[in-house]
């Protein structure tokens, strides 16, 4: 089996086993600090045990870096790593607000730029989105890309979310000067929202984001025709430690870097 159907079919697994969890007492149960530092949910534990089922079951050799279990070895001989956020957006998830995903990427090497597929699923509908190297992006099937024309309105997504007063007081010409900002929650379905043409430009500068809650959007946009950059605007890279945090600009193309990003006060 190709490794972007093996995720897609976890993926679909996970839809069934929490859509309809979400914001009931059964989603929120205390699990301890998971190994990406925040608090896991039965939610959380329910999603990533339905991956692990799943990957033992059809015997994938893979090393699994998930937000909660942290690193799990399944083979002596791995192919490369899963990295998986089984429930991105866990607070919306426990709140019952309907924006959170599950989130999987497939990398050969301890690096993002080896990512090689992607898949994340919008759990409160089980719209799919996935990529694979070189073979473009797809929700539900149909290929999906970036928005590159001149928008009617201009959506710029900006994570604020524990942002520093210094950050905020940086943006604060795109707050001033951009009137449709918008910031849901769950970034790996922002990123998703974003490679489908429904945002502009996708912001997170706050330096906390996970590999984990980013591995399968960054495939995706980069399949999509999307910018990925760093805060210095290189193309973004890093290694997957669970102690790497991200920064980083998605954009449509340098007509907008230019135009948005630019304003960002040094
Ligand atoms: C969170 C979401 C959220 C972002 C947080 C992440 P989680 O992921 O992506 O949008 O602001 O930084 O931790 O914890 O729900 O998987
Ligand atoms: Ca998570």
């Amino acid at each position: 089996m190709e490794v972007i159907e093996i995720l897609r079919n976890v993926s679909k697994m996970i839809y069934e086993n929490v859509k309809d969890l979400a914001g009931t007492d059964n989603a929120a149960g205390d699990f301890g600090i998971g190994a990406g530092g925040d608090i896991s949910r039965n939610i959380d534990i329910i999603a990533e045990k339905t991956v692990l089922d799943y990957l033992k079951e059809i015997k994938f050799d893979c090393i699994v870096l998930g937000e909660e279990c942290g690193r799990v070895e399944l083979s002596d001989n791995p192919k490369g790593f899963i990295i998986m956020d089984a429930i991105d957006g866990s607070a919306n998830a426990v709140r019952g607000v309907p924006f959170f995903c599950s989130s999987l990427a497939f990398a050969t090497e301890d690096r993002l730029s080896s990512i090689t597929d992607g898949v994340i699923t919008n759990l409160s509908n089980g719209d799919m989105y996935w990529a694979s190297k070189d073979k473009g992006a797809f929700m539900n099937g149909l290929k999906i890309k970036v928005h590159d024309k001149d928008p009617i309105y201009k959506i710029i997504g900006i994570n604020t979310s524990g942002a520093s007063s210094d950050l905020m007081e940086q943006l604060q010409p795109i707050f001033e000067k951009h009137n449709h900002i918008r910031h849901f929650g769950a970034n790996a379905l922002e990123m998703a929202f974003f490679a489908r043409g429904l945002m502009d430009v996708f912001i997170d500068l706050r330096n906390k984001i996970r590999i984990q809650d980013i591995a399968a959007g960054y495939i995706i946009i980069k399949e999509a025709g999307g910018l990925l950059l760093d805060a210095n605007l290189n193309p973004l890279d890093a290694d997957l430690s669970y102690k790497t945090r991200i920064s980083f600009i998605a954009a449509a193309n340098q007509k907008i870097i230019d135009d948005v990003i630019l304003q960002i006060k040094k």
